[in-house]
């Protein structure tokens, strides 16, 4: 067990991020390279010539810093916002995190978040388990902090994912999602919705939106 979980160790981090066990998710995910749809959101920025540098991301729900240290590592400055006291313990005692003085740290929950002015919003798995009753407010804040030409990556949860079950959990349609996105031009919209099991053999039925946007 790792320190601050309550489940055994070993097991895949969706076993963890169903209890929003966040220790256990985070030594279940330690190692792991940047995710695709941020890594995809940088590359269309690299391709765009930028009236202002450095461009600053807010990186929600950070977790232990593998997005984050691919955005410092790639000169953007870095607003790191979780939930979670770990996730900072975890992101600042990381070996590969160049640029520090381009990172700022924010322990807060999504509920109430101001999210402020920005070239990127990056929410990688996280906005799913922002509480329904503060998920419309977070969404509101997002695009409004994000400029316009900047980009809002990450994914959302289908209304078909087992979670979708959980009453602390934010899920969407497809309809919703894309009514959501309206003040973007999409660039990535893959609906990936596909059946799998917990080590335990527990059933879980996947259905993520994975999102690259950039705002109108
Ligand atoms: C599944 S993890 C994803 C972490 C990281 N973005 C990644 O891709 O590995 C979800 C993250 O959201 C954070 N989180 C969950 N609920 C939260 C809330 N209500 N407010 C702020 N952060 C929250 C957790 O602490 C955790 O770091």
């Amino acid at each position: 067990m790792s320190a601050g979980s309550t489940l055994p160790s070993g097991l895949p981090a969706q076993a963890y991020a169903a209890q929003r066990d966040w220790p256990g998710y985070f030594e279940a995910v330690a190692g792991k390279p940047a995710r695709e749809t941020l890594l995809l959101a940088l590359d269309r920025f690299d391709r765009e010539p930028s009236t202002h540098r450095p461009r600053l991301a807010v990186d929600l729900g950070c977790g232990e810093g593998r997005d984050t240290a691919e955005l410092l590592r790639r000169g953007w400055h870095v607003l790191a916002i979780d939930g979670h006291p770990d996730a900072f313990s975890r992101l600042l005692a990381r070996g590969d995190l160049p640029h520090r003085d381009g990172l700022t740290t924010l322990h807060a929950p999504f509920e109430g978040l101001r999210v402020p002015e920005c070239d990127l919003v990056n929410a990688s798995f996280s906005l799913p388990f922002c509480p329904p009753h503060a998920f419309d407010a977070l969404w509101v804040s997002i695009v409004a902090a994000i400029r316009r030409g900047g980009r809002f990556c990450g994914q959302l949860f289908g209304d078909r994912d087992t979670w979708a079950s959980l009453p602390d959990r934010s899920h969407q349609t497809r309809e919703h999602a894309l009514a959501m996105l309206d003040p973007f031009d999409l660039e990535r919209f893959d609906e990936d919705e596909k059946p799998g099991a917990d080590a335990l053999g527990t059933p879980k039925h996947w259905h993520v939106f994975h999102v690259v946007a950039r705002k109108r």
